[in-house]
């Protein structure tokens, strides 16, 4: 479907860039163009195994691996290097072979690869600029931050927003705008096994010491227990109203915020009921914290487009950071925290095709069915539950431990849950066509962020059929 350029005024465009959109010429090019990028994609029909590319097309891939390993100083996680060209949820890498990729680079490419109406935008920003910025929007930016902005529900505070290129950064952004109002605190609490990316004050409020080697701690993050299921709500919810009040008494004044993934991603796709965060976010309220969620995995993840929607949130977030699938980041925040001039500002917002397919991501993801209970996330994420816990049940007795899907975030505890036994199984798994990466602190899970705008139920089951397989071969080696 070729969509009317959103490059005008209201119905009427009034620069050139907008009747060259406009124009039949461009329009035949463009069907011209996206019917040979589709043919190419069609071709793609299913997983390729690296072992049938012909020996040429394999020396050339190892060499080229080798090639990046040597520039960057250390190896690739998998010897994966993508050619860019897919087919919903199959990627090609530069050999000519095809897995099912089920990361999708950590949550980004949620409409899989090669979608018709994400190449429609691309080619659509065409006339437009490589790069915006601060000092040089177009019309992309002011689309996209209008598209999140009128999503944030009913209730909610957020009113303005900032666009740029890392989570890391929206989060700093998010950092620097909640100290400026609450100046002079300065202190984050954080939850334990949190991730918020790796600049020099996100390493220090995420909860790996792994991550900063080497690197000053400045003392500015305090740790909280997250909800533990075994030890149920009243604990739970007894031990983190604890910490919180034990650190205000410690630091007087000093702390500025409250800082959550309402489902912890690098820490293993946890969530708590609703009543614990409401308990948690009222005790915030009442030591005058500022509530900062960090979107930045489960933005348009977790069945709704906001995890705080999902858990019905919404007016106690200040400012929350959104990322990854929506190809660009941002903050966003009430208006009482938008900052004084100078506080925010940098170079890049992100390029016109990330800004362009943004704002295209979220009107699919709220218009084309995949929110709510009945949607294809959650649909999605029951179908993955119940193979999971048939292989459990099954062929896979004994080597499946925890299994947990909130939405499309997707996790399982493979045997002990050892790094050694994690790494076995998304070895196999990729040889077997399957790419997974992992989550979690100890025990370990392997993780999927499939893209489910992409995915059909059957292949979702082709896919457990291949854990299964990954499993049982792992299982079998390490008796
Ligand atoms: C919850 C969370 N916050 C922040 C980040 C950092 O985002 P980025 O890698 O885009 O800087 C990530 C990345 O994985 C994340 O999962």
């Amino acid at each position: 479907m070729i969509r009317r350029p959103s490059i005008c005024v209201g119905e009427q465009s009034f620069s050139q860039a907008a009747l060259l959109l406009d124009s039949e010429a461009f329009q035949i090019a463009k069907k011209n163009l996206l019917e040979v990028l589709l043919q190419a994609s069609a071709k793609l029909q299913g997983i390729r195994s690296g072992d049938s590319v012909g020996s040429e097309a394999k020396a050339a891939y190892h060499e080229a691996i080798a090639g990046l390993q040597a520039d960057k100083g250390r190896e690739l996680y998998f010897p994966f290097l993508s050619s860019g060209l897919g087919r919903g949820p199959f990627v090609e890498l530069i050999d000519g072979s095809v897995k099912y990729d089920m990361i999708t680079g950590i949550g980004v490419n949620f409409f899989g690869h090669s979608h018709p109406e994400l190449m429609s935008e691309m080619i659509d920003a065409l006339p437009a600029d490589v790069m915006q910025g601060n000092l040089q929007p177009g019309h992309e930016q002011q689309e996209l931050l209008r598209a999140i902005l009128t999503r944030v529900g009913p209730g909610a505070r957020l009113e303005h927003g900032w666009l740029l290129c890392s989570g890391t950064m929206a989060n700093e952004f998010a950092l620097k705008i909640i100290r400026q109002k609450k100046f002079p605190a300065t202190k984050v609490l954080a939850f334990r096994d949190c991730f918020a990316g790796r600049s020099t004050a996100m390493q220090e409020i995420t909860d790996n010491p792994k991550y900063r080697e080497g690197q000053p701690v400045y003392g500015e993050a305090l740790y909280l227990p997250f909800h533990d299921e075994v030890q149920g709500l009243e604990e739970s919810v007894g031990a983190t109203v604890a910490a919180m009040r034990e650190a205000a008494t410690r630091y007087p004044g000093k702390i500025a915020a409250l800082m959550i993934e309402l489902v912890q991603g690098e820490g293993g796709f946890k969530a708590a009921p609703r009543e614990y965060y409401v308990r948690v976010f009222d005790e915030a309220r009442r030591l005058g914290l500022a509530i900062w969620v960090d979107e930045v995995q489960t933005f348009g993840r977790t069945g709704e487009l906001f995890a705080y929607q999902k858990f019905g949130l919404h007016e106690y977030v200040d400012v929350v950071t959104v990322g990854k699938l929506l190809q660009a980041c941002a903050v966003l925040y009430a208006r009482d925290f938008n900052p004084r001039a100078g506080l925010i500002a940098g170079t890049f917002s992100g390029s016109s095709v990330a800004l362009r397919t943004g704002r295209r991501i979220v009107e699919m993801l709220t218009e084309d069915g995949y929110l709510g209970e009945d949607g294809r996330i959650e649909r999605l994420a029951r179908r993955f539950r119940e193979n999971l816990r048939r292989s459990a049940e099954g062929r896979c007795r004994g080597l499946i431990g925890d299994i947990r899907a909130v939405g499309g975030m997707m996790a399982f505890q493979p045997l002990g849950g050892t790094m050694e036994e994690v790494k076995a199984v998304l070895m196999r798994l990729f040889d077997l066509g399957v790419i997974a990466f992992y989550c979690g602190h100890g025990p370990y899970l392997v993780r999927l962020l499939p893209p489910c705008g992409a995915l059909s139920e059957a292949q979702l089951d082709d896919v457990c059929g291949l854990i299964e397989t990954a499993l049982v071969d792992v299982g079998e080696k390490g008796k």
